[in-house]
């Protein structure tokens, strides 16, 4: 099979023809690039499980544009849900609601709730929009791989098992939304993301962070996976010398190693090898997985420094960090 990267302008009569046909199609988004699939068809959603080798207990979120009318979908919606919505969508924000099982079971995996997300991208907006029907969609990467946030990153894990990558360009958010549970009385995030606990509890009153207990099945079974790992070896510390030391060793053992740090510490390092994620949580988050891939195709071993700075975006940026890393305490 060819795989065919085209603009939605260009690509939108085919985008539909394959969604129609059962067939999966990647899509820009402005967090990262999605793989969509038809969520009413079984058939179609388990194509993307199995196209992505992604374990079956892991649940997809359905995406909609922004007039496709949500409670078509869900079975009761808080008021505070409601005010989060008129806030924050068309937005890095996937609310989980009570399904009405209108959709394929296999999007939720058997779970009662639905994830629902409509996303602000302009070639996510134009492709829902002619289909017009909820699309199921996972992160466009090989399951456990990280997450694509070009065109060029989903062809690299889907040449020839995918007809079409509608390309809107690199994403500009670049890490995955955040996942807010609303089935509760208070609103409680399950993935941290770009629209932070403090946004959220500005508009809700308040906003709960799920930390999985011992022994408990996770409410989101997806953060128990290794995930956003790249394809080299990696290693995490804390502080400066620790890196350089890790370097210089790998260097001395033939190796090829690149530091991925903060801006601020960049200049610590010369004249080695830097990968620069930026200088506050927005950029770091842009920038995060564009380097890891870049980091894995030019390098032995990424030495990451673990960024100093705690809340808002930073939250999501510094978990994505742990899981890429390996310093993921859930992880299964
Ligand atoms: O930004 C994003 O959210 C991207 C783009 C493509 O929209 N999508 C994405 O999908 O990151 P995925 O499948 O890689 O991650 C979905 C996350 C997983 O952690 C999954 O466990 C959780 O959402 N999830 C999905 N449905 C859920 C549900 N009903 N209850 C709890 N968590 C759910
Ligand atoms: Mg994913």
């Amino acid at each position: 099979m060819q795989t065919k990267i085209v603009t939605a302008q260009d690509g939108l009569s085919l985008a539909k023809q394959y969604i129609f046909g059962g067939d999966v199609v990647a899509f820009h988004t402005e967090t990262v690039y999605g793989l969509g699939a038809d969520a009413r068809s079984d058939e179609a959603v388990k194509r993307i499980f199995a196209l992505k080798g992604r374990p079956s207990d892991n649940p997809l979120i359905a995406h909609i544009h922004a007039e496709f009318d949500l409670k078509t979908l869900i079975d009761g919606e808080p008021p505070y849900a409601e005010k989060l919505r008129k806030a924050f969508l068309p937005g890095p924000l996937t609310m989980v609601y009570p399904s009405n099982g209108k959709v394929s079971k296999y999007v939720s995996c058997g779970l009662k709730t639905l994830a629902v997300r409509v996303p602000a991208s302009p070639t996510a907006q134009a492709f829902l929009r002619a289909v017009d029907i909820p699309i199921a969609a996972p992160s466009a990467n090989l399951s456990g791989h990280v997450s694509p946030v070009t065109a060029q990153h989903v062809y690299r894990d889907f040449c020839g098992k995918i007809p079409l990558i509608l390309d809107g360009g690199a994403s500009s958010g670049g890490i995955e939304s955040t996942v807010l549970d609303c089935t509760g009385e208070i609103p409680m995030i399950l993935r941290a993301g770009l629209v932070t606990r403090e946004m959220i509890a500005s508009v809700a009153g308040a906003c709960e962070v799920y930390h999985r207990k011992a022994g408990e099945a996770p409410k989101s079974p997806g953060m128990a996976h290794r995930h956003y790992a790249p394809r080299c070896r990696t290693a995490c510390v804390s502080d400066a010398a620790e890196a350089i030391a890790l370097y210089d060793r790998e260097q001395e053992g033939g190796g090829s190693p690149v530091v991925l740090c903060e801006s601020g510490l960049a200049a610590m390092f010369a004249p080695r090898r830097v990968l620069d994620v930026g200088g506050d949580g927005e950029e770091m988050a842009r920038r995060l997985y564009a380097l890891l891939r870049e980091g894995e195709d030019t390098a032995t071993l990424i030495v990451a420094v673990e960024p100093k700075a705690r809340g808002g975006v930073m939250e999501g940026v510094l978990n994505r960090f742990s899981r890429a890393f390996g310093r993921n305490t859930d992880e299964a």
